[in-house]
């Protein structure tokens, strides 16, 4: 017999290879490959092989009826509004985010919430005692909640509790596994953390989750470097991918649905990390916005939108000249790097503007990551405000998008922004050719980027 050849898998996006390698050929991540167990595996030989015989799958229509999924309400009105309309029933749900974020936090207070309502919640933690989640939740007032908790590794222990294979078991309505990737499965070889031992132990949770109509909720720590099998591998095995996210240094947190079988991904969820665990923010429109006072060079505002809810964001520019000929630095936190870099091409090429010779910082404050094409022109407007030293005015919000022609185009949802906007006291917006009016906000239309600057600089 052949003997079994090992493999590498990388452990960042999965990939394998036959032999060491330096750098993953996949996704060009450096040190990821690591030895792993051979693959018993002849999917992939020439011929389908139907003699053992198959059944004949039953198709339907898409016109069949079909029942909605049953969700849980977790009464955690942030958390049920990032994931759709509440837990779903059978369903598994990764919930990815850097350490120290508040992870444990939420689900801690989620799953209180539903014991508390009559549910069955275990809580299973690889990573602290039983101990230490209990204190925590007497810390968070929790104390009272008939949360089962457990402090273990092993998913053949854990499915065993649960009573996976025991036919009259009832089992919970919620199962929080926290993280993934301490968890071990004996079906494979490996320590736990690596590729394959966290996608084999998901797959077991998710396939109980699906037989049992229990709701899995996994906790996966995503670290910069890779070093740790990110729970990327995960992402496309599991029902609703959840991003936590925010500063460690700031005290807001943002759940973001990244992908949901249930419903759509444009809704978040804000929270505020506060002594007594994590509180709901309703209303987060003002939030991100700076105390405001005297109008000064290099900051602008622009109305976001995060699903159906404005949330106002201020974006800060900083242009510094190098006097020697160094490569200026270019940096962003909270945008996009490429737009920046976009942005002020755009600038240079169709404004005459030169920001060559200086370094250029853009942050969006708060901690507040932008995605929205839209900021744009607010971005511009920051980067034209802080190289010419003259303030965009304090009572007006920016929206836009630029095109590498320097045309500034519409903007979705433009009227609901601006409402939001006159709400918080904002009085002009700078906006592109054709936005509808909206009470109590004085438009000033700009059909291109060059009668933008034209505006900053000539005032
Ligand atoms: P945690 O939920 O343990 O993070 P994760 O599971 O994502 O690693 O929360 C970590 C941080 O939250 C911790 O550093 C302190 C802070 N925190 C508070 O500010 N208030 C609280 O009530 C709790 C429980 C934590
Ligand atoms: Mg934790």
């Amino acid at each position: 017999m052949a003997k079994p050849k090992s493999r590498y898998v990388c452990q960042a996006c999965g990939s394998v290879a036959s032999r060491w390698q330096g750098q993953c050929a996949d996704c060009s991540e450096w040190n990821t490959l690591v030895q792993e167990g051979a693959a018993v595996s002849s999917i992939f030989a020439a011929k389908h092989n139907l003699q053992g015989g198959g059944r004949s799958i039953a198709l339907v229509g898409l016109d069949s009826p079909a029942a909605l999924p049953e969700r849980i309400a977790s009464g955690i009105a942030e958390f049920d509004r990032a994931i759709g309309g509440g837990i779903v029933r059978g369903s598994a749900m990764l919930v990815g985010g850097d350490p120290g974020i508040g992870k444990s936090t939420l689900l801690l207070q989620v799953g209180a919430h539903l014991a508390a309502a009559g549910h069955t919640v275990v809580y299973v933690s690889g990573e602290e005692s039983a101990e230490q989640v209990r204190l925590r939740a007497v810390r968070l007032g929790l104390g009272q909640a008939p949360v089962r908790l457990a402090a273990a590794t092993s998913v053949r222990d854990i499915l065993t509790t649960m009573g996976a294979n025991e036919q009259g078991a009832e089992p919970p309505a919620l199962l929080v596994i926290d993280s993934i990737q301490t968890m071990h499965s004996d079906l494979i070889e490996g320590a736990p953390g690596t590729v394959s031992q966290v996608r084999a132990s998901a797959q077991e949770l998710v396939r109980f989750a699906k037989e049992r109509g229990t709701a899995v909720v996994l906790v996966g720590h995503v670290t910069k470097d890779g070093s740790i099998a990110g729970p990327r591998v995960l992402e496309h095995m599991v029902d609703t991918v959840l991003s936590f996210e925010g500063e460690r240094s700031h005290q807001y947190r943002i759940l973001r649905a990244m992908k949901n079988r249930f419903g759509g991904t444009d809704e978040i969820g804000v929270f505020a990390m506060e002594g007594a665990g994590l509180s709901e923010v309703p209303n987060p429109s003002a939030l991100f916005l700076t105390q405001r006072g005297e109008p000064v060079s290099g900051t602008s505002v622009f109305p976001a939108l995060e699903g159906s809810r404005p949330v106002l964001v201020e974006i800060q520019a900083l242009v510094v000249r190098l006097a020697s000929g160094a490569t200026p630095r270019r940096a962003a936190v909270g945008w996009d790097s490429g737009r920046l870099a976009m942005v002020l091409a755009v600038l240079e090429a169709r404004c005459g503007l030169s920001f060559a010779t200086a370094e250029v910082y853009l942050n969006v404050a708060g901690g507040y990551r932008l995605t929205d094409p839209g900021a744009d022109l607010a971005v511009a407007a920051a980067l034209v405000s802080a190289l010419s030293e003259r303030p965009v005015p304090g009572d007006c919000v920016v929206l836009g998008e630029i095109a590498l022609s320097g045309e500034v185009r519409p903007v979705a949802h433009a009227g609901l922004r601006l409402k939001e906007s006159a709400k918080l006291g904002f009085e002009s917006a700078w906006v592109p050719a054709g936005v509808k009016c909206v009470d109590g906000i004085k438009l000033a239309e700009f059909a291109n980027l060059r009668a933008l600057v034209e505006q900053i600089v000539g005032r």
